[in-house]
């Protein structure tokens, strides 16, 4: 019987691998943000795996809240839609917002921007575990990021396509073939 790790071309990070990073990545973490009122915003759904694996990584007193957000005109668009009515209540607290990746920069930009102008936190930072090298539409940075990847599309660890394939335990890239529409795939 075909299995999901079928379509995967190449796999890029392969679990060890990823979690090795993330206890990295937690340290450093957790040493920047202890003493601070932190709460993470983990932003749904891509980030649900990544987040999992990384906050219990982070011993320290953390709020975990969760933010949903729609973007329209294709893969990586500009217009991004919030999906709840209300913002978590992060007033004068430190906040970590946990993605997936960073691709044009876009869907970031945008949480970022809403919560300053919204929610006057008082800083905010963000951690993705993919960081894609390339020049991005919006004007956002990662201050975190477990990997540097490049232009290609991966799914897998929280990464969909087309809302499948977000439960290989691994980073990978999809076959070419299993792109071309609903029903090759
Ligand atoms: C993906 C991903 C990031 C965003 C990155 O979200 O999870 O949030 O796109 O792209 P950008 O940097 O070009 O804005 P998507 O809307 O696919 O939702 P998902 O998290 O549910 O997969």
């Amino acid at each position: 019987m075909p299995t999901l790790e079928d379509d995967v071309e190449r796999i890029i990070f392969r679990e060890a691998a990823i979690l090795t990073r993330l206890d990295e990545l937690a340290r450093r973490i957790t040493a920047e943000y202890a003493g601070k009122e932190l709460t993470v915003l983990a932003v749904l759904n891509g980030s649900l795996i990544f987040v999992a694996d990384l906050l219990r990584r982070i011993p320290l007193p953390l709020k975990l809240d969760c933010i949903s957000v729609s973007s329209y005109q294709g893969e990586s668009s500009g217009n991004v839609v919030f999906d709840q009515i209300s913002l978590p209540d992060i007033h004068e607290r430190h906040v970590l917002i946990v993605d997936d990746i960073l691709d044009t920069g876009q869907t970031l930009d945008a949480i970022r921007r809403k919560l300053r102008a919204e929610a006057r936190p008082e800083s905010v930072k963000i951690c993705v575990l993919l960081r894609k090298i390339k020049t991005r539409l919006a004007p956002v940075e990662a201050d975190y990021a477990a990997f540097d990847i490049a232009d290609e599309f991966v799914v897998g660890y929280g990464l969909d396509y087309r809302e499948k394939y977000r439960n290989l335990p691994f980073v990978g890239v999809l076959k070419k073939t299993r792109r071309h529409g609903d029903a090759e795939i």
